[in-house]
């Protein structure tokens, strides 16, 4: 079980004291089960993913932690999107990687969604941690980390700056479908918690999980590819599993169903065991 010696207290913390954690309390085995709510690129159903708008969202609907995407423009910035060109969800064409942090900044990355978000900016990741620490917790995905050489030593420079490298700060978890760039990282941040996401079943035999268990706390497949025997063979590993992305409130129940550990998700509230 890797690295889970020394944020077990830090867990144990956070779980009696979070008030979404403690209605999931098991009522027909009498403890308490954790399943974390996970605003996918923020609360992307209700505002234009991967901005302050979305992120503050999430936190307003109580998610434990918010997910972000994180890129690099051409002069080296840390920026926040999922797609490798900012064509889709700005006002913008062209590569992240191709373009200065001056152009990407000018961009408006809110209208697409609807007209109440204009003058949305692609934020960044140093405002993101400072905006967000503390108040929720931060979901970090390496997006094609092989189109941005360095980029796992950036990021874990910009944690160690806020001393969120420690292992009190469980509230951080850094993932990616890149395996090769998650070693990089856990090498780095060796106290951080390291994820892997696939879509892929191939990724799913024992001898593939057991490697990831060498250096990532976190398999999180698709919820396509999630079963209770998934599930339980990710638990014996000593691993935990966060799934994606939840659209429906179907999804939402098969994955409570499963047990996961945390479901990803653009609406928030779909998870939500009150409702
Ligand atoms: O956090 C899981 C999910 O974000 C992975 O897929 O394409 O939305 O980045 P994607
Ligand atoms: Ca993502």
């Amino acid at each position: 079980m890797k690295k889970a010696f020394v944020i077990g207290a830090g867990l144990a913390f956070s779980l009696l004291f979070s008030p979404f954690q403690q209605a999931f309390a098991a009522e027909t085995t009498g403890e308490l089960r954790k399943v974390d709510n996970v605003a996918h690129r923020g609360a992307t159903g209700y505002a234009p993913e991967n901005t302050i708008a979305a992120f503050d969202k999430g936190v307003e609907m109580k998610a434990d932690y918010i997910e972000i995407d994180v890129q690099r423009s051409k002069d080296g910035e840390l920026v926040i999107i999922h797609d490798n060109t900012v064509d889709r969800t700005t006002d913008g064409t062209g590569y992240v990687k191709d373009l200065t942090f001056e152009q990407i900044r000018s961009l408006d990355a809110g209208s697409w969604k609807g007209e109440e978000f204009t003058g949305e900016k692609i934020p960044t990741f140093d405002e993101v941690l400072d905006r967000y620490h503390g108040k929720t917790g931060i979901l970090i995905e390496l997006k094609s980390p092989e189109l941005y050489p360095g980029i796992e030593g950036q990021v874990a420079q910009k944690l160690k700056e806020r001393n969120l490298d420690k292992p009190q700060n469980e509230k951080i978890i850094i993932q990616s479908f890149n395996f090769e760039s998650m070693k990089i990282t856990n090498s780095l941040l060796p106290k951080v918690r390291i994820g892997v996401l696939t879509s892929n079943r191939a990724h799913t035999t024992e001898q593939a999980l057991k490697e990831f268990a060498t250096y990532a706390d976190y398999f999180n497949p698709s919820y396509g590819i999630v079963s209770k025997e998934l599930v339980d063979q990710v638990h014996s590993l000593g691993m935990k599993i966060q799934s994606w992305t939840v659209r429906s409130h179907e999804a939402a129940q098969f994955l409570l169903d499963m047990n996961v550990d945390g479901i990803i998700t653009d609406y928030p509230d779909y998870v939500d065991p009150r409702k």
